[in-house]
C-alpha cells in the first residue's frame, strides 16, 4: 500500500457500516498530524541526518484512468496532458528543493517507491522525463530497490522498457481480481484480459521482480471467484503476492453505496469471510512454495533482500515525500504534502516545499511506531529494540502482549514474539492496544512524553 491518503483518512473515518479493524498505515494516527509541525519539519531539514539511517524516496503519481469504487487514495481522473507534464516537472523541482537541504546533503538513496494513483498511467516519454528529473537531484546507482506501481490495463512494452532502462527492480501490478464482471462492478478500469499480457510485458522487459496485488472481498466476490483468482495468480508464478482485505473508508463510493445512497450492485462479504479468504489464499501460496513475509505478502523463493522499502520504513528509515498528498518522514518527523493538486503545483512552482502537515515524534512515539509496524511481519525480536532504544519491549508492552497471548494470537519465547497464523491474519486489529494512551491505546511510554506535550497531542495541536 502506498504512502498517500485522501481526506478524510481511513483511521479518522472508519465506516460504522464496516466493522473491519482498520489497516494501520502509520503511527501516530493521521488525526494527530497538524500544520503546527512546520517548525519541527524545517529544523529536521536543516540538521544533519541521524547516523546510520537509510534514506528513501516516495513519489506519488495521482492520476488514474478511473476511480475504483473502493479506493481511498488521493487520485485524479481525466486530467489534461499539460497538467500531467507540469506535475512531472513539479516532482523534479520538489526533488531539487530537498536535495539542497542539510538532512539530504549527498546521501544516496537506499530505495525508491513510485506509487499512486497509477504511475503506469504516464507514457513512456513521461516516465523517462520523471526519472531524468529525479536523477538530476539524487544518485540512485546504488539503490537496492526501485518499485513502480502499475494498473494492468495501462501497461505497454515501451513503458516497461523505460522502467527497466531506469533501473526499476520491482513492478507491482494491481490485479485485484481475475473476474471480468467483478472488476467492472468494482469500477476497475482494466479487465481480466489485461492481466496476463501486462505480466508478460514486465517479464519481457526484464523487470527482476513482479508483485501482484489482490483484494479479498470485492463487491460480488464468491467462494468460486476468489478461489479461481488465487489459482490463476499462483499459476503465473509472480515473485510475490500481496493480499489486502477489503477496507471501506468513508471517502469511497462503496461506503456511499452501503449507506444506501447508491446501488451496491452485488453482495459484500463480511469481515470474517474476507479474512478467511485472505488466509486460504496465503495457505495455498505457502503450499506452492511461497514464504509469508508479513500479514499481507507472500514471497516466492528467498525472501531476503526483497521489500527494502517496507523493511526500511518499518525500521524508522528516512523517506522524502514527493508529490501531492505524499507522506514521508525525516529524523523522526512525519511530513505530509498539500492534498490539493492546484496548490501543490503552485507552491512547488514558487520554490516552496509543498508541505501541509506533520508530526514531530517523541521517543515514545518512535518506539511504538517501530514495534507496531514490525509486528506486521509476524515476528519481533526484542534485542534490536534494546540496542536502539535501551528498553525491553516485553516490559513496556507487557499488557498488549499478554492480551495477544491470552487470545492465542501469539507467544513470547526467549527474545522473540511470534504471531500465530490467526494472529497474523488479523494483525491490524492487534495493533491499537500498543498505541500510547494519548493516541487512544493502552501504553504509557517509557520515556515519559512530557505532560505539556501529552496535553498538546490530546488537543490535536
Ligand atoms: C495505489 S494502488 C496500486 C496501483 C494502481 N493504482 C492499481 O490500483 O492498479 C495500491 C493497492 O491498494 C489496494 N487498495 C486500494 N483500495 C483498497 C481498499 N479499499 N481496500 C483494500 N485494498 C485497497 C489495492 O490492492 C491496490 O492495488
Ligand atoms: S487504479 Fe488504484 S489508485 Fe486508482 S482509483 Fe483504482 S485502486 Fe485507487
Amino acid at each position: 500500500m502506498t504512502s498517500t491518503l485522501d481526506t478524510p483518512t481511513p483511521d479518522a473515518a472508519r465506516s460504522p457500516l464496516d466493522a473491519a479493524p482498520g489497516f494501520v498505515a502509520n503511527y501516530p494516527p493521521f488525526g494527530a498530524w497538524t500544520p503546527d509541525a512546520m517548525p519541527a519539519i524545517e529544523a529536521a531539514l536543516d540538521a544533519p541526518p541521524r547516523p546510520d539511517t537509510p534514506l528513501g524516496l516516495y513519489v506519488h503519481v495521482p492520476f488514474c484512468r478511473k476511480r475504483c469504487r473502493f479506493c481511498y487514495f488521493k487520485v485524479y481522473t481525466e486530467r489534461p496532458s499539460a497538467e500531467i507534464r507540469a506535475y512531472v516537472e513539479g516532482l523534479a523541482a520538489e526533488a531539487a528543493l530537498y536535495a539542497r537541504r542539510r538532512v539530504v546533503d549527498g546521501r544516496k538513496l537506499a530505495y525508491v517507491y513510485v506509487g499512486g494513483g497509477t504511475p503506469s498511467y504516464l507514457s513512456g516519454d513521461q516516465i523517462r522525463q520523471l526519472f531524468d528529473g529525479l536523477r538530476a537531484s539524487f544518485d540512485w546507482d546504488t539503490t537496492a530497490e526501485l518499485t513502480y506501481e502499475c494498473e494492468p490495463g495501462t501497461v505497454r512494452p515501451a513503458k516497461m522498457e523505460a522502467l527497466a532502462a531506469h533501473g526499476v527492480t520491482r513492478v507491482s501490478l494491481g490485479v485485484e481480481s481475475w473476474d471480468e464482471a467483478l472488476l467492472e462492478l468494482n469500477g476497475r478500469a482494466h479487465g481480466a484480459r489485461h492481466i496476463e499480457p501486462a505480466y508478460a510485458m514486465a517479464r519481457d522487459a526484464g523487470i527482476p521482480q513482479v508483485n501482484i496485488d489482490l483484494i479479498a472481498g470485492m463487491v460480488g466476490e464468491t467462494e468460486a471467484t476468489w478461489q479461481a483468482g488465487v489459482e490463476r495468480t499462483i499459476a503465473l508464478e509472480p515473485d510475490s503476492v500481496t493480499i489486502y482485505q477489503m477496507e471501506i473508508p468513508a471517502n469511497t463510493a462503496l461506503f456511499r453505496a452501503l449507506k444506501g445512497e447508491e446501488d451496491l450492485g452485488g453482495t459484500l462479504a463480511d469481515v470474517a469471510t474476507r479474512r478467511r479468504w485472505a488466509s486460504e489464499a496465503f495457505e495455498a501460496l505457502v503450499a506452492a512454495g511461497y514464504t509469508m513475509t508479513s500479514g499481507y505478502t507472500a514471497v516466492r523463493g528467498d525472501p531476503d533482500g526483497k521489500f527494502v522499502y517496507r523493511n526500511a520504513l518499518w525500521q524508522g528509515a528516512d523517506m522524502i515525500p514527493l508529490g501531492v498528498s505524499a507522506f514521508g518522514q525525516l529524523s523522526g518527523v512525519h511530513i505530509q504534502n498539500d492534498k490539493h493538486l492546484p496548490q501543490w503545483l503552485e507552491r512547488v512552482g514558487r520554490g516552496e516545499l509543498p508541505v501541509q502537515r506533520g508530526y514531530a515524534m517523541s521517543d515514545d512515539d518512535r518506539l511504538v511506531r517501530e514495534v507496531i509496524l514490525q509486528l506486521k511481519l509476524g515476528r519481533l525480536d526484542r534485542r534490536p529494540f534494546a540496542a536502539k532504544f535501551g528498553v525491553d519491549i516485553f516490559d513496556v508492552f507487557d499488557g498488549p502482549f499478554r492480551r495477544i497471548e491470552r487470545a492465542g494470537f501469539g507467544a513470547r519465547d526467549g527474545d522473540v514474539v511470534t504471531l500465530t497464523w490467526d494472529g497474523l491474519m488479523q494483525v491490524d486489529a492487534l495493533l491499537p492496544a500498543f498505541f500510547l494512551d494519548v493516541h487512544g491505546g493502552d501504553v504509557q511510554g517509557p520515556f515519559g512524553m512530557a505532560m505539556a506535550r501529552r496535553q498538546e497531542v490530546r488537543r490535536g495541536a
